[in-house]
């Protein structure tokens, strides 16, 4: 008996050892930023060394040979000509192809052939978004015992919410963590930013949790497992999991989730002070790395509940982001939308999380902050009085002769051209006028980087995304990728397309 023991644990150690030591030979961690760029923009310098969504898309697919994990918010890698309700109706082909649309359709043809090579392939995403968002994940799981696919509705957990992660995980190895959705359009018609990790197994692997995770939830019986609390770090009502921290200890269930965070707390979410980091060598083969160091790197999820081991909150990951900036330094921070608020809840949030850790930095530090936001068709009206407000820092930090405050917070909109000319080309038979499909021409990154720390992730600037909805954020201190993100953060600041937002007029402040 003895005997055999050590027999099993003696192959247990040669096969792990040789496993890990191919696994360093053969598959370095390598790091490229990726992008996607709305044609039509001539006036945007290009930045060196970037890949583009589409391409990195494809080659995920086409290289998996073990598996392939998707979480996406909802499916339109193929236009929908003829359907009348749809963004894409009425234009012509030939319209398509000025657009790109051939590269989604590349895309879905990279998948399909991945599933019909019986490469074991999971499909996880929101739904009810219309017309038919959720069709090309059905039809390729329809007839494909290798292809699983499952719709996890947030707002059954979380009372809102959605699946809005964009993560592709092939062979547990490499991984897209960004901005673009799947849809043709995220690829040559919306701006995107995000990370293609290749030959990284530890992080994948972190992923692939976060990935399970999601997977089991859509599979537990939603009733037997929320609570509806009062949350009295949010000062609200509402419906979470019930091994939430939101939920009083003694109420508390076991998390269903393996590996969940499992913090002493009394409510709310504790900030960590030491969030795991990897300490693995990232190669950037995209951006000359002539120091190159290895640097600490991390992985951050949303909602806070998801959490494992010592990962970052999401929130936490982008106010340390910030909090990393230098005396004198810049951090840079691109987004869609910003408030300072609740979007989508029964009662309002107010939130001042980001905007807080961006005055504080301003002050102590003497930092200057510059934000990108994306002003397009589907603009939050009171996005206007937010950013105004943020501004407002610059009053206070020069409002006495004792401050010793020289920060600066400069904020600009986004805007691509056509943005104000989107949507179908036609309407019950008549022309719209319209240049564009519905849901294009905006700047859809979400990032922010300081003079030492890089942060790409998948969540827009508002309490819900951090709360009650799907986000997962992939940040490093690797310089060259540091310098690279600024690079095309730099490129969308000084263009054309982004003009300032004014401060508010003094004296019309307290009016009104
Ligand atoms: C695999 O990935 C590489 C880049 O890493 C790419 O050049 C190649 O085309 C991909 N192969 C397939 C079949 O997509
Ligand atoms: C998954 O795909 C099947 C087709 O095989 C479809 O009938 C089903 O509705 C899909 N399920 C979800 C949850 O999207
Ligand atoms: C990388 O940078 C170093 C130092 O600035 C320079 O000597 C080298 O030529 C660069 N290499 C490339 C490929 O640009
Ligand atoms: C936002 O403003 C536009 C234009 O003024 C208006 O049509 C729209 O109803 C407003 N939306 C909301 C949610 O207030
Ligand atoms: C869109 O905006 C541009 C620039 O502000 C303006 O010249 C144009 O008339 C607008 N088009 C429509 C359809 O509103
Ligand atoms: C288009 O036609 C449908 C029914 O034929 C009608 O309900 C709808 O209001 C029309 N839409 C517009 C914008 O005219």
């Amino acid at each position: 008996m003895r005997a055999i023991i050590a027999f099993l644990l003696f192959l247990f150690l040669t096969t792990t050892t040789s496993i890990t030591a191919t696994a360093h030979e053969s598959s370095k961690c390598k790091a490229w930023l990726v992008q996607s760029i709305p044609t039509d923009m001539p006036q945007l310098p290009p930045v060196p060394g970037l890949l583009s969504t589409a391409d990195v898309l494809q080659w995920l697919a086409g290289n998996s040979s073990k598996s392939l994990d998707i979480i996406a918010q909802y499916w339109q890698l193929v236009p929908s000509l003829s359907d009348p309700r749809s963004g894409d109706y009425g234009y012509s082909d030939e319209k398509l192809q000025q657009f790109g649309a051939n590269e989604g359709l590349k895309v879905y043809k990279a998948l399909e052939s991945a599933a019909n090579r019986k490469l074991p392939i999971r499909l996880l995403q929101h739904s009810g978004v219309y017309p038919d968002y959720t069709e090309e994940p059905s039809n390729l799981a329809s007839g494909r015992p290798n292809v699983k696919n499952v719709t996890l509705l947030l707002s059954d957990w979380w009372g809102s919410g959605v699946v809005h992660a964009k993560v592709w995980i092939s062979d547990s190895r490499d991984v897209y963590i960004g901005s673009a959705n799947n849809d043709w359009k995220s690829l040559t018609q919306v701006k995107e930013v995000g990370i293609y990790l290749a030959g990284c197994s530890d992080i994948a692997k972190k992923v692939e949790i976060y990935y399970d995770n999601l997977w089991k939830l859509a599979h537990l019986d939603v009733s037997a497992y929320t609570r509806s609390v009062w949350d009295s770090q949010w000062q609200i009502n509402r419906k979470v999991p019930c091994w939430s921290h939101y939920v009083n200890p003694k109420d508390r269930c076991r998390s269903p989730l393996p590996k969940c965070m499992e913090v002493a707390h009394i409510s709310g979410y504790p900030v960590l002070s030491d969030p795991f980091m990897f300490h693995i060598p990232i190669e950037t083969p995209g951006v000359n790395d002539s120091f190159f160091h290895p640097q600490p790197s991390y992985l951050s999820f949303a909602p806070p509940e998801l959490l494992f081991g010592k990962y970052y909150t999401d929130e936490q990951a982008w106010v340390d982001t910030i909090k990393s900036v230098g005396n004198g330094g810049t951090v840079r921070i691109n987004t869609m939308d910003w408030l300072g608020q609740s979007g989508y809840t029964k009662e309002t949030v107010y939130w001042p999380s980001l905007s807080s850790a961006i005055s504080e930095v301003v002050f102590s530090k003497s930092a200057k902050i510059q934000i990108l936001v994306a002003k397009w068709a589907h603009f939050i009206n009171n996005t206007d009085q937010y950013l105004k407000s943020l501004l407002y820092s610059n009053t206070l930090c020069s409002s006495s002769k004792y401050n010793h405050c020289s920060g600066k917070v400069e904020i600009k909109y986004y805007i691509v051209p056509g943005y104000n000319s989107t949507g179908p080309a036609a309407l019950n038979g008549t022309a719209t006028g319209n240049m564009y499909p519905g849901y294009t021409r905006v700047n859809h990154g979400k990032y922010a980087v300081s003079d030492t720390r890089a942060h790409i992730s998948t969540s827009n600037l508002v309490w819900d995304y951090f709360y009650t909805t799907a986000g997962v954020s992939f940040g490093t201190y690797q310089p060259a990728i540091v310098s690279q993100l600024q690079e095309i953060f730099n490129a969308d600041w000084n263009s054309p397309y982004a003009v300032p937002v004014e401060p508010m007029e003094e004296g019309h402040a307290c009016s009104s």
